[in-house]
């Protein structure tokens, strides 16, 4: 599973769940970005595409955003990407976008163990190709 995370809150997120010893799931490849505004469409399209079974997208809560909008055109995007997927027949749960402050180490890791659950009970994905 991927999880892209914004570098200014999320990011710090996922470390501070980390340096707090909390228990994640340990097949979760993160990759941070400098927001989740930055996250263009086709990278989830592309991890899917390429055999993730599920992307998660972690970003600063409303109002939070350093680049002050980031995280609402992400929202925007997402909405959209859900009705494409079940446009496609893919389950629009393996994607999954959440919330998370700097300080909220807790949440990321919640998030993280919620779609790892959500993929385990959905399977591997159907663009999985053999050997990946
Ligand atoms: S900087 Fe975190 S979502 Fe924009």
């Amino acid at each position: 599973m991927l999880a892209l995370c914004c570098n200014w809150c999320s990011y710090a997120g996922a470390d501070l769940a980390g340096t707090s010893r909390l228990q994640m799931p340990p097949n979760v490849r993160i990759i941070r970005v400098n927001c989740t505004g930055r996250i263009d469409p086709t990278f989830i399209l592309d991890a899917l595409y390429q055999g993730a079974d599920g992307v998660l997208i972690s970003g600063c809560h409303p109002g939070d955003c350093h680049y002050s909008t980031g995280n609402l055109k992400m929202r925007a995007r997402f909405a959209l990407l859900q009705n494409l997927l079940e446009e496609a027949g893919m389950d629009s749960r393996r994607i999954h976008l959440q919330w998370a402050s700097a300080a909220e180490g807790d949440v990321f890791a919640e998030g993280i163990r919620g779609m790892v659950e959500r993929i385990k009970e959905l399977g591997p994905s159907p663009m999985r190709k053999e050997g990946k």
